[in-house]
């Protein structure tokens, strides 16, 4: 009996951003496993070649492009450099997202909200746009959004963040709905708390971290290479019927 090839990735590209480190690395490094060509990217270039050389080490294909997605003629010119190096792309896994300001919501700084909205909803939804016209010219793809519980069950203290979550869940079933007619499907992953840079905040602080293990069934934090698996799964064969789905990968919390 041979072995399913149901989650090979060979010959695809693939692009994950926020892939310098946190989950967008673990994924990254899982996607490149299974024999894609991982574009590995966020804003500083140097901790994504970083990635990129450890993943061409371990015998995988990488290659590092920075890009801001909250600047939108940064998102313009990385997917001309997409275009031009490779001519396609198959998988894009929008991860980097941004949380500038944790405070009750009655307290929302203006430009923490704007960077918040640039970022999380504009970012996502033009990565999404150029891709998806990458990926119908050549047949099809699969867009992957990170989004998180947030986006269910907002977070304390992370307002307009969590509405953007729930922003990227709905942004998610729109373009699965539009793009299926070009082979493209579309789905998100609801990250729990992952122990990364990002929720350090929460995880560092040993009050905090025992108020939101008892919300948690697993009773623990999630290692971002946990996360790196339902990516694959929404990334490959393996889920061809699969579209429109918000995936949750929490430990049993939105249960
Ligand atoms: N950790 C958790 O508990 C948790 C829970 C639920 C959901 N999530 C989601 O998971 C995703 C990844 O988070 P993480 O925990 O892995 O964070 P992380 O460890 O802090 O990593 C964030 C990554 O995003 C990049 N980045 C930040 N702002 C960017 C921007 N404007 N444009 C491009 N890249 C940017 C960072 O690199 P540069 O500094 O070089 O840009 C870094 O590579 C996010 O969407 C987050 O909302 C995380």
């Amino acid at each position: 009996m041979s072995k399913t090839q149901l989650f090979d990735l060979d010959g695809k590209i693939a692009f994950v951003s926020g892939a310098s480190r946190g989950i967008g690395e673990a994924i990254a490094r899982l996607l490149a496993q299974q024999g894609a060509h991982v574009i590995v990217s966020s804003r500083k270039i140097d901790g994504c070649q970083a990635v990129a050389d450890a993943i061409l080490a371990d015998g995988g294909k990488a290659t590092a492009m920075a890009c801001h997605i909250g600047e939108m003629e940064q998102i313009t010119s990385v997917f001309a450099q997409i275009h031009e190096q490779f001519g396609r792309l198959d998988i894009l896994v929008n991860n980097a997202a941004t949380n500038p300001q944790f405070c009750n919501v009655l307290d929302t700084d203006l430009g923490a909200f704007q960077k918040t909205v640039d970022v999380n909803i504009r970012g996502y939804y033009f990565m999404s746009i150029e891709g998806g016209k990458l990926m119908k010219e050549n047949g099809g793809g699969s867009i992957i959004n990170v989004a998180s519980i947030n986006g269910v069950s907002p977070g304390e203290f992370q307002g307009i963040y969590s509405v953007t979550k729930a922003a990227v869940i709905s942004m998610t079933k729109v373009f699965a709905k539009e793009c299926a007619q070009f082979g493209i499907r579309c789905n998100a992953l609801l990250p729990g708390l992952t122990d990364t840079k990002f929720a350090s905040a929460l995880t560092k602080n040993d009050a905090i971290l025992k108020h939101a293990l008892q919300r948690i069934p697993l009773r623990r934090v999630a290692e971002p290479s946990e996360m790196a698996g339902a990516v694959l799964y929404l990334a490959s064969e393996a889920s061809s019927y699969t579209t429109g789905v918000a995936l949750n990968v929490d430990g049993g919390f939105l249960a």
